[in-house]
């Protein structure tokens, strides 16, 4: 199909100064905010796009965070519900920089461990410790396993 032009052409406007997380999986829009820790009680000047037409293929998501360059380590713990994600650097209108997410191998102080009893729950000042393997999120305390629902665990 052809590109829509003219006055449809463009859904959210391009950015002067920032962070473009493009290709995010549809529906996850939400959730990459969260993860990154973006609510509506912070400052961020935030464009977001979901269930963008993409390519010849499917939907996807879009996040455009003004005046704010995320740094690679925050925005790679998306990578866990959009891993095909691309972080593009906003300078002067340009993107100056395009890197993919990669998922990480720890996660400190991300997700809650679902165990009431794991140390990380109690009232002692303890962030959550998380191995990332190929099963799911392993906690380093209790050695509970994340398998499913990663998003519903972020704190
Ligand atoms: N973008 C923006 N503001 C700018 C420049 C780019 O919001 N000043 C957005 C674009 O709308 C796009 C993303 O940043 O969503 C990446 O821009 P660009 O690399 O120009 O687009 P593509 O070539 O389509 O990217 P890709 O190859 O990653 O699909």
């Amino acid at each position: 199909m052809k590109k829509p032009e003219g006055k449809h052409a463009l859904i959210v406007g391009r950015i002067r100064e920032g962070t473009v997380i493009d290709h995010i999986t549809a529906g996850e829009a939400l959730n990459v905010l969260k993860i990154l820790g973006i609510t509506g009680t912070t400052d961020e000047c935030l464009s977001i796009a979901t269930n963008v037409s993409s390519g010849k293929v499917g939907k996807k998501d879009i996040v455009k965070v003004e005046g704010r360059e995320l740094r690679k380590e925050e925005v790679d713990r998306i990578a866990l519900i959009a891993p095909r994600a691309t972080i593009n650097i906003i300078r002067d209108y340009e993107v100056v920089e395009k890197k993919g997410v990669e998922i990480p191998r720890s996660l400190v102080g991300v997700v809650r461990c679902p165990n009431p009893g794991c140390i990380s729950n109690t009232s002692e000042p303890i962030e959550s410790r998380f191995e990332v393997v190929e099963r799911g999120l392993h906690c380093l305390y209790c050695d509970w396993l994340i398998t499913k629902d990663i998003t519903g665990h972020i704190i």
